[in-house]
């Protein structure tokens, strides 16, 4: 059997050990070379493999603060003080602190209660799973509504889609955002071409969504990002799918650094742009896009992608922004599993997200 007929390794488990649960984590950082999979023991490492993306991904950051709080219960650390650990190892991804504050909250409400430490660790273990389920469960609906928009935008098949970033089972309780439409819409013989941007400085384009896509079987090709604009203007573009980190009240849209210039080369080509994203990435709190925290990451990650192999004299600056956010009126649509919002409004994002989903 060949590696790609193998059932994927989980991105995310809990396993119960005899000294103890652990969070596992499909180390991201390792892939495409090698399957491997990291042990948080405690919620410092789960910390560190956060900020290292070693776990990545809106959405499956969301399930990793969850298990994180449930890690911390489990094993008798300060619950309080690890969720807030947890909640500030990246700024932008909202899902990650809804994740803390779902588990936490449910916690709490057992002490409150005036439950055991145990009984409410066993809440939050099981409020954790619920996130990961809900999560597999909302990823189909995404993939579902996602291919249906697809084929109403563009009609006739053999669709050639650009995507940038990662967006499948990887950052994921099923099988992704943007990617799992790509899936859907492939297993319909419904996409000629995946373009796969390399999405620097880091590549989950080119190391985590060709990974996938080889997995799946989707045809792919890998681009430089600066190569998107010929592209564009070679016609070679049916599609722009991405995922989101956050998406304010406004209808903004923060992703990975790289996603706003294909949105206005797609509105300059009349390509459709659309965002999939669950609803626990829909912040209704930041009320614009420019009030989002932008992560700015370390210069060596532009400088020196592969460590030991500087790409720039030494000492060079470097500007390194993880995200940027892309306005509204640029974006075709939103799908959520709740619906799809298009054109983009912050009235029908807010009919569309309000409470249940946010606590
Ligand atoms: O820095 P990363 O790799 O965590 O950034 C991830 C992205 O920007 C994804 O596109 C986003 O989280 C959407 S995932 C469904």
């Amino acid at each position: 059997m060949s590696d790609q007929d193998a059932s994927p390794v989980p991105s995310l488990r809990w396993v119960e050990l005899p000294e103890g649960p652990v969070v596992v984590l499909l180390d991201q950082t390792r892939l495409p070379r090698e399957e491997v999979e990291f042990f948080c023991t405690d919620v410092p490492a789960l910390v560190d493999a956060i900020r290292a993306l070693r776990v990545r991904g809106a959405p499956l950051l969301g399930v990793a603060g969850g298990y994180g709080v449930a890690l911390a219960a489990a094993r008798g650390f300060d619950v309080e003080e690890s969720a807030r650990q947890l909640a500030a190892a990246r700024p932008t991804a909202v899902n990650l602190a809804w994740g803390v504050q779902r588990v936490l909250a449910c916690h709490r409400r057992i002490l409150d209660a005036g439950g055991t430490p145990e009984a409410a660790a066993r809440a939050a273990l099981g409020e954790a799973r619920a996130v990961h389920r809900e999560d597999a469960e909302a990823a189909e609906r995404l993939a579902e509504s996602g291919a249906d928009l697809l084929r109403e935008l563009v009609p006739g098949g053999g669709l050639r889609i650009l995507t940038h970033c990662n967006t499948g089972r990887l950052v994921s309780g099923g099988e992704g955002t943007a990617l799992a439409v790509v899936w859907r819409l492939h297993r319909a013989g419904e996409v000629r071409t995946l373009w796969v941007d390399e999405t620097r400085p880091l590549f989950q384009g080119s190391r985590l969504t060709a990974y996938e896509a080889a997995r799946e079987g989707v045809p792919y090709s890998v681009l430089p990002d600066n190569a998107a604009g010929s592209l564009f203007a070679a016609g070679e573009v049916d599609a722009v799918l991405t995922g989101a980190d956050r998406i304010a009240a406004d209808g903004s849209v923060a992703n990975k650094i790289g996603t706003y210039p294909l949105a206005v080369l797609a509105r300059y080509h009349h390509v459709p742009f659309v965002v999939v994203a669950p609803t626990s990435t829909v912040d209704l709190a930041t009320d614009t896009g420019s009030l989002i925290e932008v992560e700015q990451r370390s210069g060596h990650e532009v400088t020196e992608p592969v460590p030991g192999t500087p790409v720039a004299p030494l000492g060079a600056r470097a500007y390194n922004p993880a995200f940027d956010v892309t306005p509204p009126e640029l974006v075709t649509a939103i799908v959520t599993e709740a619906g799809v919002v298009s054109p983009v409004t912050g009235d029908d994002l807010a009919d569309l997200c309000s409470p249940p989903g946010r606590t």
